[in-house]
């Protein structure tokens, strides 16, 4: 092993972090997990290894999203279409999300980590639910990073759903269509208390949104990393890479200049 590397290495990370630290950070992240069944694959393992993998890479970009102060991480868990993909692996990704809970709630909670759920409970094995619960019941009061797991969630359904509530609060008064406007409909929205992300990645070289925070990202910055990078290779390195390209980056919302990453 060659240690001299493996420090420099180590070195250059705290390097890139603490630059990283030094330049506004993105308040919002929102990350597509793509690429375990491919990284799976790659390696003659069932996809569900892949899936196993991913929760290691998740768990050290929740790490590094609290030493960076980050508010909150939305992370795109299963989409209301992954309901399509075989029983055996739909029972494997759920079993992994109750088994990450269970395990790690102390440690998120210790770490003043906030849980909460995107997308609908319902049509989710039981235990399921019960975990997602008792996590957001845990962690209710907590002051740091919030961490926004979207499950059985797609952003046309979540659409449909706050036009559906707004003509409700219309037909028994509550509302008038005048009162409808941009931020109105934004609070209808599963995501109320949550501003918009800043900065989206998707890991695994497909360049598209896949039916995640479609209103939500009218303005954030999109990263997509290349093919060879699949969510289970995902590190806290390249994490740190792509909020310092984000950082680069000149946010105009439609106006002119106002500067880098902000
Ligand atoms: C997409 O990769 C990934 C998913 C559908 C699941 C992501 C889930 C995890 C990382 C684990 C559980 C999450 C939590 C919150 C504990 P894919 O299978 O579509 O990959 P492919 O494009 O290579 O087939």
């Amino acid at each position: 092993m060659n240690l001299k590397g493996f420090f420099n290495r180590e070195k250059n990370q705290d390097d890139l972090l603490r630059t990283v630290s030094s330049k506004p950070i993105p308040k919002h992240i929102a990350i597509i997990m793509d690429g375990n069944g491919r990284w799976a694959e790659a390696r003659h393992l069932p996809r569900t290894a892949g899936h196993r993998q991913g929760v290691e890479a998740l768990r050290e970009i929740i790490k590094t999203s609290v030493q960076l102060k980050i508010a909150h991480l939305t992370l795109y868990a299963f989409s209301t279409e992954n309901w399509k993909r075989p029983e055996s692996e739909i029972r494997a990704l759920m079993s992994l999300m109750v088994e990450f809970l269970k395990k790690e709630l102390p440690e998120l909670h210790e770490n003043e980590i906030k849980i909460n759920m995107l997308g609908d409970m319902q049509g989710l094995p039981q235990d399921a639910v019960r975990e997602i619960q008792n996590a957001m019941d845990v962690t209710r009061h907590n002051q740091g990073l919030h961490v926004n797991i979207a499950i059985n969630y797609g952003s046309r359904m979540e659409i449909v759903k706050a036009v559906k509530k707004i003509a409700q609060d219309i037909s028994q008064s509550v509302l008038t269509p005048d009162d409808i406007d941009e931020h109105l409909f934004s609070q209808y929205l599963e995501t109320r208390s949550i501003p918009d992300p800043d900065l989206m990645i998707r890991t695994g070289g497909e360049c598209r949104l896949s039916n995640f925070l479609l209103y939500q990202s009218a303005y954030t910055e999109l990263l997509f990393t290349d093919k060879q990078i699949l969510w289970p290779n995902f590190t806290r390195r390249r994490y740190l890479e792509a909020i310092s390209e984000y950082q680069f980056r000149k946010r105009r919302f439609g106006g002119i200049d106002v500067g880098e990453g902000v």
